[in-house]
């Protein structure tokens, strides 16, 4: 029978706790906001603190609250079409983590994209899996990473048949999803679980003007970050399994494993309301912010020298779906690089953009924006436009120098966590050639890493590093970020 997704059993059993007023004899150690600090009761409000508890509805039973939670995980499973759903607390990195965890041990292959999260490699370096990438294209234009296609894949089945898994990022940040069905049947057809990180999608399933999403499509399991672009608050997520392929029993052990046991309960309530809101109302809410996403769109793309990523690289390979509320923007060609124009809008409009690249911003339009946002925006961008064009303020070169070739994967020698443990020193980048790293370096852009634990240093990557280091390339994750040195594997 269906079961009736505007019911929201754990935030029901949060205000009912609240509305018992108990004396509380149980953690956390403000009892209900009275002992809290004035300053955090007026940077969180009473009404916060006093649903801040342990565990909603059976704090003083702890079998009721495992009853509770299952409840609402249900009502979550059903909603996102998956046979079983886990809240998580840490957000999709945890629910990648228990992912790896469940699919592959020590000297296992598991197939991974090259653009994966970074939570993919602490979950090798947990599991002690051996990575097999798959390295999608970057769009040369935008400087943006797009996805794997199905051809990609089933070259990574044919080389790589004894792999116990197959993950795939869908969408990407910037909205671009893969071809997922296509690549399902594929992994399947090899015999292999099929795992999407749908961080960036947890409001696909809802609403038919969006991509299709990792479940409909024939993922075995997704995570899908509830925090990102529904309404669930930050570090929301939630992991979602279907049995075929899959122990559902492991898998819940492994999460109980990783997660907290002390488990936010305004985060758990969030994902409760967050999925009745979506089950009841996804179609018409994202229907609108589709709308509003075009209608800005079609504004911007008419201004001089702003420019505004849409569906016209749905024609590149490993580009199979685009999510058009996702709006990315660039000024480059009016000389602002994407952390130039983020400061201005920041500083002279007030917007706040989501995110920003050398190249671009990504701004998030959802079922929260209003057409007056979208006013505001476009004005803000009109007003850019003109000051900028005006004083005729330069050039994309600028922005452009940093589209470097970014070097091939070159192989992995020792697994990511042989090379994480090993003993290793800093050298100076001229002399890493041959040497085996022990970080991980991920210039932006494209945000691939161009290095990860256990992987060989050729000359080409150090010609790209050194040349990345001399005009301020951006990286993340080595010790030194400076690049005047590597970290290497020591023997
Ligand atoms: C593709 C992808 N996967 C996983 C994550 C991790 O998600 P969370 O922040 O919910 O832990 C992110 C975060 O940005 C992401 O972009």
């Amino acid at each position: 029978m269906a079961l009736d997704q505007s019911k929201t059993p754990y935030v029901d059993a949060l205000l009912a706790y609240r509305d018992r007023d108990y004396v509380a004899f149980h953690t956390p150690g403000h009892k209900h906001g009275k002992g809290a600090p004035t300053k955090l009761r007026e940077a969180l409000g009473m009404p916060l603190l006093q649903v801040d508890v342990a565990m909603a509805g059976g704090v003083e039973d702890t079998r009721e609250s495992t009853a509770l939670v299952r409840a609402a995980e249900d009502l979550a499973a059903a909603a996102w079409g998956a046979d079983r759903c886990f809240f998580l607390v840490n957000g999709s990195t945890s629910g990648v983590h228990a992912l790896v965890l469940a699919l592959t041990g020590p000297g296992e292959r598991v197939i991974v994209p090259r653009n994966s999260h970074k939570s993919i490699l602490a979950g090798l370096i947990f599991s002690g899996a051996m990575p097999c990438y798959v390295e999608p294209a970057i769009d040369p234009e935008w400087g943006i990473p797009l996805n794997i296609d199905t051809t990609q894949a089933m070259r990574a089945l044919k080389a790589h048949s004894d792999a116990t898994a197959f993950f795939v990022t869908s969408p990407t940040y910037n909205g671009f999803g893969a071809d997922l069905a296509s690549i399902a049947n594929a992994v399947h057809g090899a015999g292999m679980p099929f795992i999407v990180d749908q961080a960036w999608g947890p409001h696909l399933r809802f609403c038919s003007h969006l991509p299709i999403d990792a479940m409909s499509a024939g993922a075995d399991a997704a995570v899908t970050s509830t925090h990102k672009l529904i309404s669930g608050i930050t570090q929301s997520s939630v992991l979602l399994a279907n049995s075929q392929r899959l122990s559902l029993e492991r898998l819940e052990g492994i999460v109980k494993l990783t997660q907290s046991t002390s488990p936010q309960v305004l985060i758990y309530a969030s994902i409760d309301a967050a999925r009745a809101q979506m089950a009841t109302h996804g179609e018409e809410l994202w229907s609108t912010a589709v709308e509003l996403a075009d209608w800005a769109r079609a504004q911007l793309r008419e201004l001089v020298g702003v420019r505004c990523l849409g569906a016209e690289l749905l024609e590149r390979p490993g580009v199979a779906s685009f999510d058009r509320t996702r709006l990315t923007i660039s000024g480059c060609e009016l000389g602002h690089t994407g952390y130039q124009l983020e400061t201005i809008l920041r500083d002279d409009y007030r917007i706040a953009v989501e995110a920003a690249d050398p190249l671009n911003v990504v701004l998030n339009v959802t079922y929260g924006d209003t057409m007056d946002d979208m006013r505001t925006l476009f004005a803000a961008l009109k007003d850019y436009s003109a000051r900028f064009a005006a004083a005729g303020a330069g050039d994309d070169a600028a922005c452009r120098r940093l589209l470097l070739q970014m070097p091939g994967f070159t192989r992995q020698v020792l697994t990511p966590r042989d090379a994480f443990f090993a003993r290793s020193r800093p050298l100076p980048l001229a002399r890493c050639v041959g040497h085996v790293s022990a970080e991980i370096v991920t210039p932006y852009p494209p945000g691939i890493p161009v290095l990860g634990p256990g992987e060989e240093i050729s000359a080409e990557i150090v010609a790209y590093l050194s040349e990345g280091a001399a005009m301020d390339l951006k990286v993340h994750g080595p010790e030194d970020l400076t690049l005047g040195t590597l970290r290497v594997v020591v023997d």
